[in-house]
């Protein structure tokens, strides 16, 4: 896969391996457009076909999309399947139930392996013993657990009964999980004692507990523990019992509940640019439908992979790649519970090498930080390991810059790997523009085409088509399966937010900026619009930061912008100013850092600002409005060149630059 200093000028491609193309699912450019036709010539012809053919349904649909009432489309909405039956009783009923279904690598290092028959009777255990508490159809359940099999066996427990799962990242602290099981009205929790991530112990069952008693208006009447270290923890009679006692007791088969292709599959909360997060529900036959679709075009998954995406199941990418996708195509996956840092950073590689792992999929961010410890040293490099089992890498979650992928492709990838920029989001469900890796030339820091079936453009403020070439907001045309379905118990956000009047009210606004190769029309994501921060791939809305630190009882008022980083994509800094007089040398430096906890405590270690700065004011427009692009520039310590005659405060901007 030699690069070909190509005809136009400066784009170097990176063509597919004539062995890769042989085998791929798309074949080549000519097999990817003659898919994008079809969808543009008969576009619910399109998906039928997709459907019908992919998923498995106990009673077929006859209708396609319902979009009789925008922006709320329906797909597939009279067929009935269960989601879990299509992850694990198919590949029963195809001679597959011996084949390993997840291989776990626990942060020490121990290894764990369930065959698709192993992992059905555990899902079949746990969905018997929901039942048995009550948990039924409808009703929402809490995850709060690490990376592990049995996180897995979580989603499809609760999937097999209907039961509607909202995962919460395992980072999250207690009173950002308390807002989220109360805003979805869950029933019942599951967690674990313990969370071991990089040597370190986290108490989640504790952290759960805490999270109960912060809301009194709470519904969760259970709270099933899965004991990972079997530490003394705190129990509630008649409240909480332990995962693998309730699995004992029951049944080893589960007849599925079938359900509506409309029915909820799950919530999983995202950062909005205000409010509170924001609950993506997502719809089972479409989400499955998409999961399947690109397992097959965008990994182009083949039986004998060993599938390795390291993304926790708390964030989408582990929910469409770990849980869902690759079951339902019968693959083999890695999980694993630790850091790619601990106990060395060579540790991603050692995996690689120890399960022969082919596909391996995960974030810039790690990515970054590996190179920077191969360089310091050597001895975690990856030249130490032997990664010829791979043959398909992908990033996922936030622009890859033109030298991590350069990185990736020569020292992972070895020149034979293809790489898959695959852009996309909690509320896509799955990919949206990526490359297919048996047809697409790769141009490094472009996720390059739509999928087969996605309409994606870029347009001005109005709605407005943008020729190529010209930046502007990434919209996608056309409803698609796998789409959020709407903000739990908040419809008019779901409209206001993605279906925006000022773009006419039908295109769904992604919330981030793109441009167009004038060339190619390959897709450069060029950052949010929208005051949505991407630290090492997770989203974070400003204003949920912002308000954290506002509510800290020193703080007067606060302002959070973001700041490109060398290992996180984007820091945050924030600018504070505190209700006394502005802090000083060691006294600024111990406020900053309690600050620093509070965020951590109140939301997530992810949130934490890199940097604080204390002023007297904030710049204001005269109207009161915080002028946050100067901020933005302050916090680059960039020059400041845009008009700020609307400047109530112009003194204030020196204060705030000298106050690093
Ligand atoms: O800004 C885009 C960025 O991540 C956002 C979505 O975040 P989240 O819902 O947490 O899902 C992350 C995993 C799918 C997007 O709006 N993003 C994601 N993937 C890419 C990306 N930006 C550039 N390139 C990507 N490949």
């Amino acid at each position: 896969m030699a690069a070909n200093p190509a005809e136009k000028k400066e784009t170097v491609f990176y063509y597919p391996p004539v062995d890769f193309v042989k085998n791929a699912a798309i074949p080549g450019m000519d097999a990817y457009r003659a898919l994008c036709r079809a969808a543009e010539e008969n576009y619910e012809g399109f998906w039928e076909e997709l459907a019908r053919e992919n998923v498995l349904w106990h009673k077929p649909f006859t209708k396609v999309l319902n979009d009789t009432n925008p922006p709320f489309y329906k797909w597939f909405e009279d067929g009935e399947l269960n989601v879990s039956w299509n992850c694990l009783d198919k590949h029963l009923a195809n001679g597959n139930a011996e084949k390993d279904a997840i291989i776990f690598e626990a942060d020490d290092g121990t290894v764990t392996k369930v065959t698709y028959r192993q992992l059905h009777e555990r899902v079949c255990r746990l969905a018997n013993g929901l039942k048995s508490l009550g948990v039924g159809k409808g009703d929402r359940v809490v995850i709060y657990m690490a990376m592990s099999i049995e996180a897995v066996v979580a989603m499809q427990a609760c999937a097999r009964i209907g039961a509607i799962h909202s995962v919460v990242f395992g980072g999250f602290s207690a009173p950002s999980l308390g807002e989220r099981i109360v805003n979805a009205g869950a029933v019942a929790v599951i967690t674990a004692d313990m969370q071991i991530r990089g040597g370190r112990r986290l108490p989640l069952k504790a952290i759960v507990d805490e999270a109960l008693a912060l809301n009194d208006n709470h519904t969760v009447k259970n709270i099933v523990v899965y004991r990972r270290t079997g530490d003394g923890i705190p129990f509630t009679e008649g409240r909480d019992c332990w995962m693998d006692e309730l699995m004992a007791r029951q049944s080893a088969e589960c007849e599925p509940e079938w359900v509506d292709a409309e029915h909820p599959l799950f919530i999983l909360y995202t950062s909005g640019s205000t409010g509170n997060p924001k609950g993506a529900q997502h719809a089972s036959g479409g989400f499955l439908l998409w999961a399947i679709m690109t397992m097959r075009w965008t990994f182009d998954i083949k039986p004998s992979d060993v599938f390795w995406c390291t993304a926790d199941i708390g964030w989408i990418t582990g929910h469409t790649y770990n849980a869902y996708g690759p079951l339902a195509t019968g693959a083999t996956i890695l999980l694993f519970e630790g850091v790619p840092t601990y106990p060395h950073a060579g540790r991603f590689w050692e995996m690689i090498d120890k399960h022969k792992v082919s596909i391996f999929y995960t974030a810039p961010t790690a990515i970054r930080s590996l190179i920077k410890a191969s360089s310091e040293d050597n001895r975690v490099a990856p030249e130490h390991y032997d990664l010829s089992s791979l043959r398909l890498l992908g990033s996922v979650g936030e622009p890859i810059n033109p030298e991590a992928w350069l990185w990736f492709y020569r020292h992972i990838g070895k020149e034979r790997c293809p790489i898959v920029d695959t852009f996309w989001q909690t509320e896509t469900g799955g990919h949206v523009i990526a490359p297919m890796p048996g047809a697409t030339p790769l141009v490094p820091g472009s996720c390059t085409l739509p999928l087969p079936g996605l309409s994606v453009s870029v347009v001005d403020e109005t709605g407005q088509e943008l020729p190529w070439g010209q930046g502007g907001i990434l919209v996608i045309n056309r409803p698609w399966p796998s789409m959020i379905r709407t903000v739990w118990g908040n419809d008019e956000r779901y409209k206001t937010h993605y279906w925006p009047e000022e773009l006419g009210g039908r295109l769904y606004q992604a919330g981030d900026g793109a441009i167009r190769d004038p060339q190619t029309g390959y897709f450069t994501i060029t950052g949010r619009i929208d005051d949505v921060l991407n630290v090492s791939g997770h989203a974070l809305g400003t204003m949920e930061v912002e308000s954290v630190l506002s509510a800290h009882p020193m703080v007067a008022e606060a302002a959070v912008v973001g700041k490109p980083d060398d290992l996180t994509g984007e820091s945050i800094c924030a600018f504070v100013i505190l209700k006394n007089e502005l802090p000083k040398g060691e006294a600024a430096k111990h406020i900053a850092s309690d600050l620093r906890k509070w965020v951590s405590r109140e939301i997530s270690p992810i949130a934490r600002p890199k940097e604080i700065r204390f002023g007297e004011n904030l710049p204001k427009t005269r109207s009161g409005k915080i002028m946050r692009r100067l901020l933005r520039v302050i916090a680059r310590g960039e020059e400041i060149t845009q008009d700020i005659s609307t400047l109530e405060n112009p003194a204030i901007l020196e204060q705030l630059r000298q106050s690093l």
